[in-house]
């Protein structure tokens, strides 16, 4: 049995485990992964935007990065993200499971396996975007580690990027019910559900989003996004030891 962390931003250079680098080929292309080493051997480390960080969020091979934890047997995966807070659900500095995405991406994006003819047509249900036993592991683990006050829900907006909003585009969002943006959830948690892979989306803030900061957009310290992210890969880490079902 075997589990995933797919991180991003903040996390891809300072993945707190040890791990050997390994490519996997898949139908979409190539995909980078970083197998946990000795007690770790189960646990694989996906950085979304490959190592370095080298891949913008529009152009990251999402298939290719699902297909690869498929094709490596992985059976459950957590994604972290670093978002810009548009509501007080989830200020800066703090982190909490999705419950919901809005996706603003605008299908610019290879998001399905279902593209027809030989692939089939599949339209995957969204109504439970991530899996509910995983989230409640992820929140049993973060009490375990006596943190209580972790954030259990939230509606992530997934835009397209590369490029940060402007304010009026994060008043929309807010008006839509969004609490935090950033620019890969979605594409993600598509792609997971139509696998069968149950998936728990964890998102932290490093920012309020634009307008709702008079400095403009100003990021927490690495130093302090460090910590966060060491914290949640941590208790991901936890929560990852026992296997849930789909
Ligand atoms: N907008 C979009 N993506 C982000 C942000 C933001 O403010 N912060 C972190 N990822």
């Amino acid at each position: 049995m075997k589990s995933a962390i797919i991180g991003g931003t903040g996390i891809d250079a300072s993945f707190p485990i040890e791990t050997k680098r390994r490519t996997v080929d898949t139908p979409y292309g190539i995909a980078e992964v970083f197998e946990g080493v000795g007690a770790h051997s189960d646990l694989v480390f996906l950085p979304r935007h490959s190592a370095g960080h080298s891949v913008p969020p529009h152009l990251i091979n999402y298939r290719a990065n699902i297909a690869a934890l498929k094709t490596l047997e992985v059976s459950q995966a957590i994604g972290l993200y670093a978002v810009g807070s548009i509501t007080g659900m989830l200020p800066p500095g703090s982190w909490g499971l999705v419950d919901q995405f809005i996706d603003m991406t605008g299908g610019s994006r290879a998001d399905t396996f279902f593209t027809g003819g030989q692939s089939g047509v599949k339209h995957v249900p969204m109504v439970q975007p991530y899996n509910l036993a995983l989230r409640k592991a992820v929140a049993r683990a973060a009490l375990e580690k006596g943190k209580r006050d972790i954030v259990l829900k939230g509606t992530y907006v997934c835009t397209n990027g590369p490029r940060l909003e402007t304010p009026a585009e994060i008043r929309m969002f807010r008006i839509l019910g969004g609490d935090y943006v950033g620019m890969t959830a979605a594409t993600e948690t598509i792609l997971a559900a139509e696998v069968d892979l149950p998936f728990a989306a964890i998102a932290f803030s490093i920012n309020w989003a634009a307008g709702l900061d008079e400095e403009g957009v100003s990021f927490l310290e690495d130093e302090t996004i460090h910590r966060l992210t060491g914290e949640i890969v941590s208790v991901c880490v936890d929560a990852l030891r026992n296997p849930v079902t789909s």
